[in-house]
């Protein structure tokens, strides 16, 4: 059920109708009661195109909305403000198809091919914090992605070429059998490698003639560098595991599978007099830009944005991607801009290629600093999610009492869901705050506040009898507008999509929980005395809410509970 959307298009006719034809007309929900759900703003607007008051305009407006069923009240207010308010009896009949499992939320109309680009990180470096924010978002966009019927490619580009990888073979080799020892701790791995390079003139010239040996494709080298990779993979598999995400092996597609392509790529780029030499190397230029991108060195080595132009016109070309998304820090912004423009003008891409970088801030700690540990190094990712995991075990054993089985199940359930929850409830684009208590609090926009309600729902649901599935009637405001909320999950999820924004989620589960709450409160289901049919309308709700619940918390990679 899209309501939003429905009102928008009853709008525009009813713009059209008085001679108006704005470019975007939009509904937003409004922000009291006492407006009603829905509110028009834009009479204000078209005051000036109709040379009319736009008081005026908005009784026009609102008098052609008037006998239309969808509403039950259509009131002009202010300067021309229009409040619109939903029909109960439309939500009633509309409510039924919520309870199917996917909360009656259809598929888009058009469904298209798209890559998500995620997590990628650097090989030559433990995975980090920033790795993990695009773990988590770009793995909730895919999932929406999917949800809404797109067919998905998701794509691991990690960082597994270039120079540090002659060092990191050259070390791999100099520890010889104990090299696979050495790798458990890869942190400690890349120091050593990285202080042998800096003190070693020696070991620092065995490096650089690895990267040459890499490169042209000598099969001894290649052999180790292989084996150092599926080592680092194999640790960053680890923690995709236990966080449920779903990257795996066939996802991953990095640096070094586009070295073939590279010398193509630069060819390419200047017979179309795109690029253009300086000092040696080979330059891309930007009239909106200061610094050119480079994309070949003036000693012939190509760069992290040659691979990057490789990629896309593999994946427009090959893969038949309409849309590609790069799920990568913010500070990465000005690399995208100009890679994306390169790849249109060049037509790697096609002129209606969606290229974005679905950019994010940086993790923070609560006094505002770069998210470290005490000593300033880089938070190994596995610590901290072994962390999220003993945290939401000692917060959920002080609610209640669990066997040891059903303990570790529910600790990993709420700790992981809270990690995710806590970095998708913030705007991406924002810098995020990383505060356990705050992620962990039983009370607020939480994935423990959404777990229990949805564990709350169950309980209620099981201690029933079964419904029967027919019309609800509501009983009062708050159910008519718990209702609204319910089927104002699909308009949601496509907003979400359309601006590839997780938050935006969150925010609805948090509106949809708390009015649950307070109608649960107000509103007793099973109770006696509560006549049959009432019973029936609320927990037709109570299962509707839950439905959105698991849905909404599906796509953002978190896990329901049936009973905590
Ligand atoms: N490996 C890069 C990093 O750690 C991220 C790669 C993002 N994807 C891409 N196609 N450039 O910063």
């Amino acid at each position: 059920m899209q309501v939003k959307s429905k009102i928008n298009s009853i709008l525009e006719s009813a713009l059209n109708s008085i001679g108006a034809n704005p470019k975007e007309v939009i509904v937003s929900e409004a922000t009291k009661a006492e407006f009603g759900d829905f509110q028009y703003n834009g009479a204000m607007a078209l005051a000036k195109e109709l040379k009319q008051n736009p008081r005026k305009i908005a009784e026009d407006i609102a008098s052609k909305l008037e006998s239309n069923e969808l509403f039950s009240k259509v009131e002009v207010a202010g300067p021309g403000f229009i409040n619109l308010t939903i029909n109960r009896e439309f939500l009633e009949e509309s409510l039924i198809a919520s309870l199917d499992s996917r909360a009656g939320v259809g598929k888009k109309e058009e469904q298209i091919r798209v890559v998500v680009d995620y997590s990628s990180p650097n090989m030559a470096k433990q995975m980090h914090v920033g790795h993990l924010r695009s773990t988590i978002i770009g793995d909730t966009i895919a999932n929406l992605f999917e949800f809404l019927g797109d067919e998905v490619i998701r794509q691991n580009h990690i960082g597994d070429w270039g120079t540090q990888f002659g060092m990191l073979v050259a070390y791999f080799e100099e520890t010889g059998a104990n090299a696979d020892a050495k790798l458990s701790d890869l942190e400690q791995f890349y120091k050593e490698a990285k202080a042998r390079f800096d003190e070693n003139e020696e070991f620092a010239t065995k490096s650089r003639q690895n990267v040459v040996k890499l490169q042209s494709g000598d099969k001894a080298t290649l052999k180790l560098w292989k084996t150092f990779i599926e080592k680092s993979l194999h640790h960053a598999q680890d923690i995709y595991n236990s966080l449920g995400v779903k990257l795996d092996n066939s996802h991953v597609r990095g640096e070094s599978a586009y070295n073939d392509n590279l010398e193509n790529i630069v060819k390419e780029l200047e017979q179309r007099g795109i690029a253009k030499e300086s000092q040696g190397a080979k330059c891309l230029f930007f009239e909106d830009s200061e610094t050119p991108l480079i994309i070949q060195k003036a000693d012939g080595g190509y760069l992290y944005a040659t691979t990057d132009l490789a990629a896309i016109k593999f994946r427009v070309q090959e893969l038949g991607a309409k849309r590609v998304c790069y799920v990568v820090d913010a500070r990465q912004a000005e690399h995208f801009k100009q890679v994306f423009k390169t790849a249109k003008s060049a037509g790697f891409a096609n002129e209606d290629t969606l290229l974005e970088h679905i950019a994010f801030g940086m993790m923070l700690d609560k006094s505002g600093k770069p998210f470290k540990t005490r000593s300033g190094g880089t938070v190994k990712l596995k610590e901290l999610i072994d962390e999220a995991v003993d945290r939401a075990k000692s917060v959920i054993s002080r609610a209640s009492e669990y066997d040891e089985q059903e303990l570790e199940h529910i600790a990993k359930v709420v700790g992981i869901g809270s990690l995710k929850y806590a970095d998708l409830s913030i705007n991406r684009q924002s810098n995020y705050i990383f505060d356990w208590d705050k992620m962990l609090s039983l009370d607020g926009n939480t994935a423990l506040y959404m777990q229990y309600a949805y564990a709350r729902i169950n309980s209620i649901l099981n201690r029933a009898e079964e419904f029967k599935i027919v019309k609800p009637t509501f009983s009062d405001e708050l159910e008519r507008r718990l209702a609204l909320k319910i089927l104002n999950l699909e308009d949601t999820l496509n907003r979400a999509y359309k601006e590839a924004m997780p938050h935006l989620i969150t925010n609805y589960l948090y509106e949809l929980v708390s009015l649950f709450m307070r109608f649960y409160e107000q509103n007793p289901i099973l109770k006696e005395g509560v006549d049959e049919e009432q019973k029936n309308s609320r927990l037709i709700l109570a299962k509707a809410t839950a439905n959105a619940i698991k849905v909404s918390l599906n796509i953002l990679g978190i896990e329901v509970l049936e009973r905590i």
